[in-house]
């Protein structure tokens, strides 16, 4: 499919809803984002950016259509599950798309729990939330901020490492975010994912998806779902690799999008000062909850 023509030079200015930073766009239509009316057979992918977004609206896309990837690479991962609250001007609206994408819906969205737009909840939508443990995830949003002008400059690795830990990225703090979600999600239809999970054992992990989906999946189409959704095949797919983003917006050549994939890659960037401040930080900010993560 053809994409909008872009002419981006500019970095996107933001701004802060309920103190949380937000793409300038996403705050100025922040009402009606807020206002967005889900129905009851929608199913929400969730996330803090970064932790494993893409991958899971893959295998989710894969599972919906029994693995035929001839269904699946029908479009681009942003129009197979339109980003509610991503508003770009002269490139396109996720509420938009969304408003316009027939049922059932597959969509998309990054805020803490209190953000959600109520009517998800009201409407008992079935919602897939990815946690990712921070330091992997720190290291995949500096990569990410440095080849995408829809989010602010990161500024050098020492800075962007200090806007993460005092919550002063998009979508604000990665603490209060997976709190968040994780206390939200035994009152709702939550399903709460970790990405080193799905990394350690795919084929076991995706298993549990199926109550959720309400998919019966067999051996051959869970094996299929696998393969096509690994690293190395999604990094190959342009319906999954966001290579057909005008490269004015996202620049491959910087950090590609589909960039490690792995689990660890923190350690070739943290130093020794800095792991030790993050883990005193997390040690205070993650005190009092159940969740713990794999680093
Ligand atoms: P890295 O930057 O660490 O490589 P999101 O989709 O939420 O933006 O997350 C992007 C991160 O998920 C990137 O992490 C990307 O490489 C990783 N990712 C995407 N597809 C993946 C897959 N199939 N397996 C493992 N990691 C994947």
């Amino acid at each position: 499919m053809e994409e909008p023509k872009c002419e981006w030079t500019e970095r996107i200015a933001v701004d802060y809803v309920k103190g949380i930073l937000q793409p300038k766009p996403t705050c100025d239509t922040w009402d009606q984002i807020w206002d967005f009316q889900a129905r009851p057979d929608d199913l929400l992918i969730c996330t803090y950016p970064k932790a494993g977004t893409t991958w899971t609206q893959e295998i989710v896309d894969l599972i919906l259509n029994d693995g035929d990837v001839d269904r699946t690479q029908r479009a681009p991962t942003h129009v197979r599950f339109p980003f509610i609250e991503w508003i770009i001007p002269s490139i396109g609206s996720g509420l938009e798309q969304a408003n316009a994408m027939p049922s059932p819906q597959t969509l998309k969205t990054h805020p803490p729990f209190q953000l959600l737009p109520p009517s998800f909840v009201e409407k008992n939508c079935k919602i897939i939330y990815v946690a990712r443990n921070p330091k992997d995830n720190l290291v995949s949003y500096y990569h990410f901020h440095r080849m995408n002008k829809a989010l602010p400059a990161p500024g050098t690795w020492e800075e962007y490492f200090e806007s993460f830990l005092t919550g002063k990225v998009c979508w604000g703090s990665w603490h209060d975010h997976v709190k968040g979600w994780w206390e939200a999600r035994d009152q709702h239809r939550i399903l709460y994912l970790f990405y080193e999970d799905l990394k350690t054992n795919p084929k076991h992990e995706i298993r549990n998806w199926e109550n959720l989906l309400e998919k019966k999946l067999d051996d051959n189409v869970l094996d299929k779902i696998v393969h096509h959704s690994s690293f190395d095949v999604m990094k190959q797919n342009p319906m999954a690799n966001y290579t057909v983003v005008p490269a004015e917006v996202m620049d491959h050549s910087v950090s590609p999008f589909m960039r490690k994939g792995t689990v660890g890659d923190w350690r070739n960037h943290f130093t020794v000062a800095q792991n030790e401040r993050f883990d005193e930080d997390y040690q205070r900010k993650m005190a009092g909850t159940s969740l713990t993560f794999q680093f």
